[in-house]
């Protein structure tokens, strides 16, 4: 680019920049109309809901023996889950690895390795499957589950104890199109402290007959050897 072409682009700029800048001013001083603070509101939203740049856009960073972690559950029959764990997209709609029913990772905890994921229709599949993929897992490793649509229908008392087991106190009554996002540790027999649960109920739910979407995030201890 000649430099008087430069030139010519900077006072442009610079003029949009100041025009902007005084408009803004003017109208922050001035004009405190409703719509006007809708605007207002409307760039404090976008500015706030602009990526971050933590690890899996969370809020807050992890420190380095900590994984970052955000699971989201399904919305209603229409949008599926996603799990991210370090930045790391591990199941979701793009990755087209997650299905109706319990989406599963599980996750070497000391090195965020994933060893398998799978998703377990719980309203026409068969529970039996869920189990035989569950099983080999050995204690120890990591598990992110998120739900969509429903989980429950198919779910026996074998499979909700296994959830039970990871460190869950919602698998036990876990009901039809509830939502559900977890991690826990198979095996760990403590309550973890990352789980949340909304349940399907008519009088308050967002979709007509699915709850709101769930998101958690967080950071998640690394396991030493
Ligand atoms: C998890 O990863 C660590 C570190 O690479 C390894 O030593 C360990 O054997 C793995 N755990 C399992 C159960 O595979």
């Amino acid at each position: 680019m000649r430099l008087s072409g430069v030139f010519r682009f900077a006072v442009i700029l610079l003029t949009v920049g100041v025009t902007w800048h005084f408009a803004r001013t003017y109208l922050l001083r001035s004009w405190r109309t409703n719509s006007f603070r809708n605007i207002a509101d409307r760039e404090i939203k976008q500015a706030s809901t602009k990526p971050s740049k933590n690890k899996c856009g969370n809020a807050k960073p992890c420190s380095k023996d900590h994984f970052a972690f955000k699971i989201v559950s399904g919305a209603a029959s229409v949008v599926g889950p996603s799990m991210c764990l370090d930045d790391k997209l591990i199941m979701s709609n793009i990755k087209n690895n997650i299905g109706r029913g319990i989406n599963i990772a599980f996750i070497n905890g000391t090195n965020g390795e994933v060893l398998k994921t799978g998703f377990f229709d719980m309203y026409a599949g068969d529970v039996a499957e869920l189990l035989e993929f569950v099983k080999p897992v050995q204690v120890g490793y990591m598990a992110m589950i998120a739900t969509y649509d429903d989980p429950a229908t198919k779910l026996n008392d074998e499979a909700r104890k296994y959830f039970t087991d990871m460190g869950s106190a919602y698998a036990n009554k876990l009901n039809f199109r509830d939502n559900w996002v977890f991690l826990g540790v198979v095996g760990m027999q403590i309550k973890s402290p990352f789980e949340k649960h909304i349940k399907n109920d008519g009088e308050t739910n967002k979709y007509d007959g699915w709850p709101e979407v769930l998101e958690m995030e967080g950071c998640v201890p690394r396991k030493r050897e």
